[in-house]
C-alpha cells in the first residue's frame, strides 16, 4: 500500500538536509519494498511569508490532513521574519491542528560522537523522552490585570485532563513494554506543585496497574535533570508533562553530543491526522548555504517515520547504517561539526550506500 508523505523543507539548512533524508528513505524503501509517494510543499517557510504575508495558504489544513506523515526540515530565519511568527505560523499549527499529542525524542549516544558527559561511550545512553505536547503548563488560560500599575498581576493556569494524561501515559507505557528493559520513569514535582502533579502521579499509578511487566519509577524534575547528567544509563523511557518534557527533551539529546544528529517525532498515535517527523535542530542560518550541515538528524527522523508507518525493520536499517558510518568516522565523509572535512552530501551518500547493503 502506498503511503503519502508531505515533504516540507522549510528554511536554511532544512533545504540541504531534507534531500539527504529522502535519499536515505529511498534506499530503505527499495530494500524493504515499501512504497512512499512524496509531495513537496513550498509553504511553511520564511520566503513564502515574504511573498504572501503569511506562513501558509489559508487551506493548508485541507491540503495536508490526508497525508500519512509530514517530513519537515526546519523553519526560521530571524533576520527576515521574527521567530514567533515563523514557528507559530507553521510547526506549532501542525502540532495542534493534527493533535500530535506525543513529542518523542530518542536520546542515544552514537559511536563516534563525543558526549559532553565525561567517559560515556556508545551504548551507555539509550532512552526516549516522551513529552505531552498539547496541554499541561502550556495553556492559554489566564490573563493580566491592573496592567502598568504597581498592582499588575499575570496568571496562567496549568491544564491537566484525565484524557490528556492517560493518552500520553498509554503511549509511553506501550513504548516501555516494547523495549528490552521495560522501564518507565515519570517526571513529577508533586512536592511543590501540589494539585496538578499529584494528579499526574495518580494517573501514572492507575496506568501502571495495566502494565504489570513494566518497571515504574518517578523523580521530581529537579533531581531528574541532575540524574540525566550523572546517571543517563538509568533511563529507558521517560514520560513528562509539556513543560518538563520540553526541558528534558533538550537536555537528553544534549547529553548524547551534538543536536545536529538528534531526531524528533510529533505523533498522533490515533492516526486520524498525519504525524510529523523533523530534526531537533533549526535552520542554522550561520552555516546555511555552505553544504556542510550534518544530515543525520533529518535521516534519523526518516527512520522514525518508517517506524511509525509500520516498517520497524526499515527504520532500524537506517539507524544501523548511521551507526556504522559514524563508527568508521572517515574524516573525508564526516561533516565539520563531527570533526570531518566532508559535506552534507558525502555523509548522506555514505549512509545511503550502507542502507542499500
Ligand atoms: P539551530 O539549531 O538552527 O542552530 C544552533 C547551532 O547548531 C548553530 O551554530 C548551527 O550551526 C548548529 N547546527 C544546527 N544544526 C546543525 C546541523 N545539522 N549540522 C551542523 N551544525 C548544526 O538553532 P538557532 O540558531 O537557535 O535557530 C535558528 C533558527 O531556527 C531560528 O529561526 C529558530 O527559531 C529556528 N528553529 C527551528 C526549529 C524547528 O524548525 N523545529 C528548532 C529550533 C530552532
Ligand atoms: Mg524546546
Amino acid at each position: 500500500m502506498t503511503k503519502r508523505i508531505a515533504v516540507i523543507a522549510g528554511d536554511g539548512i532544512g533545504t540541504e538536509v531534507v534531500p539527504e533524508g529522502l535519499r536515505a528513505l529511498d534506499a530503505a524503501c527499495k530494500r524493504f519494498d515499501i512504497d512512499l509517494e512524496y509531495q513537496h510543499f513550498d509553504f511553511a517557510c520564511c520566503d513564502y511569508y515574504l511573498q504572501h504575508g503569511q506562513m501558509m495558504p489559508d487551506d493548508w489544513f485541507d491540503q495536508l490532513k490526508d497525508f500519512d506523515a509530514l517530513f519537515y526540515g526546519a523553519v526560521g530565519w530571524p533576520e527576515k521574519v521574527p521567530d514567533h511568527i515563523s514557528l507559530w505560523g507553521s510547526i506549532l499549527q501542525f502540532r495542534r491542528a493534527f493533535d500530535q499529542y506525543i513529542n518523542l525524542r530518542p536520546c542515544k549516544l552514537l559511536p563516534g560522537i563525543k558526549s559532553p558527559l565525561a567517559d560515556r561511550t556508545a551504548g551507555e545512553i539509550d532512552f526516549y523522552v516522551v513529552r505531552e505536547n498539547t496541554e499541561g503548563e502550556y495553556s492559554s488560560i489566564g490573563g493580566r490585570m491592573y496592567e502598568g500599575t504597581e498592582r499588575e498581576i499575570a496568571i496562567q493556569e496549568t491544564v491537566m485532563s484525565r484524557a490528556g494524561i492517560d493518552r500520553v501515559l498509554k503511549y509511553a507505557f506501550d513504548l516501555a513494554q516494547s523495549r528490552p528493559r521495560k522501564k518507565l520513569t515519570s517526571a513529577t514535582k508533586s512536592n511543590g506543585i501540589s494539585i496538578t502533579m499529584p494528579y499526574w502521579d495518580e494517573r501514572v499509578k492507575a496506568m501502571a496497574e495495566q502494565y504489570a511487566d513494566v518497571d515504574v519509577d518517578q523523580y521530581h524534575i529537579d533531581i531528574l535533570t541532575a540524574n540525566f547528567v550523572m546517571h543517563p544509563d538509568w533511563f529507558d523511557v521517560v514520560v513528562a508533562s509539556n513543560l518538563f518534557g520540553d526541558i528534558l527533551s533538550d537536555l537528553g539529546p544534549a547529553c548524547t553530543g551534538t543536536i545536529a544528529v538528534a531526531p524528533s517525532a510529533n505523533i498522533n498515535p490515533d492516526g486520524n491526522f498525519p504525524s510529523m517527523f523533523e530534526p531537533v535542530h533549526g535552520s542554522a542560518p550561520d552555516i546555511a548555504g555552505k553544504g556542510i550541515a550534518n544530515p543525520i538528524g533529518q535521516i534519523w527522523s526518516g527512520a522514525m517515520m518508517l517506524d511509525h508507518l509500520g516498517h520497524a525493520d526499515a527504520g532500524k536499517a537506517i539507524l544501523d547504517a548511521i551507526e556504522a558510518v559514524l563508527a568508521e568516522a572517515d574524516p573525508k565523509v564526516m561533516t565539520p561539526d563531527i570533526r570531518g572535512q566532508g559535506t552534507t552530501e558525502t555523509l548522506g551518500r555514505a549512509i545511503t550506500e550502507r542502507i542499500a547493503g
